[in-house]
């Protein structure tokens, strides 16, 4: 998963494109690079490393041109290092891609066969030398098309022409792609938000679809290279910022905007004279639907666990919850009763979008929970429920996740109700309390600086685990995941009372153990999972909303969240393993918001 940029002007494009990739930034960060034509040749500039570093070499080296093509890489086939960065340039031409070309080694042994060399260890070497082989005796247009059909895997690729110095061709299969249209000025991007401080007017390919780019003009064909035209989409404008302000790093304004971001959420969904939530237009009737289906990847699959306690709880419904990469190739049965829900901050993972084009393959109904509305997987899908975050950009997910929460919980409400499920005073009461919610988070973020000395806990540790019960093991889950990805520390997260077969092994003198505790119907339970803990020498950090104050010289550490409705602690219960990672990373000086070898977006299987 990488991102790509293209730009047609009349003016140079460079500086446009530098501006581009740092947006495209979260989709990776190992390596990046520029082509732009100037002077009749490809002029080429790559660096390993982040886009600053391309911008210091341009600084020191400017390159000029009214077309180019730039690329973030987040790598997959080679080291991360300079010849490896995209472009990949012959003499002719110039290609950046986003994906896996999966046939690349055949493809590379039989051109070597015929003589022909490679520089790097890509797989998107292929596609430079099949086209500058194919330029030999072709159109641009054809030698692209020819291209294509000998290539298997995903890819969204942007192409540049020595021969042809203002066009730019474009095509997709499996990646996303876009194209911006302005005055005298026409891009290419892997989304939109790379376009949008240049244009608000957008087309998206779909698989199998190519383009090719001027500067007034952008024409676009099918896989049967046929004529095609494009619906335009105007963007819409974000209210939300993308600006760090006064905070060290993006993570920490997204962990501390969250009382805010949830009451917009909140105050989306929720008619609070009528206390009635805002949900109509179900793909299927509510009463009708058989069984959900809830499927994501990382931080989204752990909304996915959460949302099965609460549709369990609240709904007579059957739940079921899978990872994408895993959906994807089971062997489903489908049933069209069923409501399959995907849950993605981005709307571009690939596996989440993969598995979203399964179902629909299947003619069933589908429902997205995205952050990004005008991404891959919401525009595919049926139905979309936007959580209205606002751009998150710190690579670990954070107010993305509680969003998802919120509105999984939302719609959990309302099928509940619909169906009669619950009754009028229950659903009533349940909307009062959501509406309590951003206060209490506001009181959530008070335990940042007793957070902060609990981190000093982990500077020696080994590794750490987190246990929880009921709707406190996914928050455990995402409390490992936050810290493993933030602080490269290694956290397991696993339900309390599983310990007893096999993890507790691992379980030595000070080591930490984070167990989240609320009082709720496992309480007792998950003390006792404690006290097997405490007997073997753990280091115990505990986190709760128990109003007593806890008196156990075994405990080593007590963080308490505020009361509210039981359903609704786990949302609360996040903050803390938010901060607690947070704190980590930033005392191993770790790059908190983007993380070594991760990606925001992984658009790559
Ligand atoms: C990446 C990110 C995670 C995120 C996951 C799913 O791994 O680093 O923070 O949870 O992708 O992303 P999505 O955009 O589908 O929610």
């Amino acid at each position: 998963m990488c991102g790509i940029i293209g730009i047609a002007s009349n003016k140079s494009v460079s500086t446009n494109i530098i501006n581009s990739l740092k947006k495209l930034e979260y989709r990776g960060y190992d390596s990046a690079g520029l082509a732009t034509i100037y002077n009749n040749e490809i002029n080429e500039k790559k660096c390993s490393g982040r886009v600053e570093e391309l911008e210091k070499i341009l600084f020191k080296n400017p390159t000029d041109g009214n077309l180019g093509i730039g690329h973030v890489r987040w790598a997959t086939h080679g080291v991360p290092n300079i010849i490896n960065a995209h472009p990949h340039s012959s003499d002719v031409v110039s290609v950046v891609h986003n994906g896996i070309i999966e046939n690349s080694n055949e493809l590379k042994k039989e051109l070597e066969s015929k003589g022909l060399n490679f520089k790097s260890q890509t797989d998107t070497e292929v596609i430079t030398i099949l086209i500058t082989e194919a330029l030999k005796k072709m159109t641009p247009l054809n030698a692209v098309f020819q291209t294509l059909q000998k290539l298997k895997g995903s890819f969204a690729l942007g192409i540049i022409f020595k021969s042809h110095r203002d066009i730019i061709i474009g095509a997709r299969r499996g990646s996303p792609l876009a194209v911006g249209y302005s005055k005298e000025e026409n891009y290419l991007g892997s989304d939109s938000y790379a376009l949008k401080s240049m244009t608000n007017k957008i087309s998206y390919l779909d698989d199998g679809d190519l383009c090719i780019l001027s500067k007034d003009k952008v024409e676009f064909y099918d896989f049967e290279q046929k004529k095609i035209n494009k619906k335009v989409y105007i963007l819409s404008d974000d209210k939300n910022t993308a600006e760090k302000g006064d905070y060290k790093n993006f993570m920490a304004k997204e962990i501390f905007e969250q009382p805010t971001t949830i009451k917009t959420c909140v105050n989306e969904y929720v008619d609070n004279l009528k206390k009635d939530i805002n949900i109509y237009n179900f793909p299927i009737e509510p009463k009708k639907i058989n069984k959900i289906v809830l499927v994501g990847c990382g931080t989204a699959y752990h909304s996915c666990i959460v949302a099965k306690y609460w549709f369990e709880e609240i709904t007579s419904l059957d739940v079921e919850i899978d990872i994408a990469s895993e959906f994807r190739y089971r062997k489903v049965k489908f049933n069209i009763n069923n409501l399959y829900i995907f849950v993605s901050q981005s709307g571009e993972t690939a596996d989440t979008a993969a598995a979203l084009e399964l179902c629909k393959k299947n003619n069933v109904k589908t429902c997205s929970i995205v952050n990004s509305v005008e991404s891959t997987i919401a525009r595919n899908s049926d139905w979309v429920l936007p959580i209205h975050a606002g751009p998150e950009i710190g690579v670990a997910s954070t107010k993305a996740f509680l969003g998802q929460l919120v509105v999984l919980y939302i719609l959990s409400l309302k099928l509940g109700k619909t169906r009669n499920d619950i009754n009028q005073t229950t659903y009533s009461t349940s909307i009062t309390n959501l509406e309590k919610l951003p206060d209490s988070l506001k009181e959530c973020l008070k335990t940042e600086n007793r957070i902060q000395v609990m981190a000093k806990e982990f500077l020696d540790a080994k590794g750490s685990m987190f246990l929880g019960r009921g709707l406190s093991f996914p928050i455990a889950l995402e409390g490992a995941l936050k810290l493993k990805e933030l602080s490269y520390l290694h956290a397991e997260g696993y339900p309390a009372g599983e310990m007893k077969h096999g993890p507790l092994a691992l379980i030595e003198e000070g080591l930490p153990v984070i167990v989240i505790a609320p009082k709720d119907k496992y309480f007792e339970k998950t003390i006792s999972n404690m006290q097997e803990v405490i007997a073997r020498g753990g280091k115990i950090l505990f986190i709760t909303d128990h109003k007593k104050e806890l008196i156990n010289e075994n405990i080593r550490f007590g963080i308490r969240v505020p009361t509210i409705d039981k359903l609704l602690t786990p949302i609360l219960l996040t903050i803390p393993i938010q901060l607690l990672a947070y704190h980590v990373a930033l005392l191993k000086n770790c790059d908190i918001d983007k993380p070594r070898n991760l990606a925001k977006s992984v658009t790559v299987e």
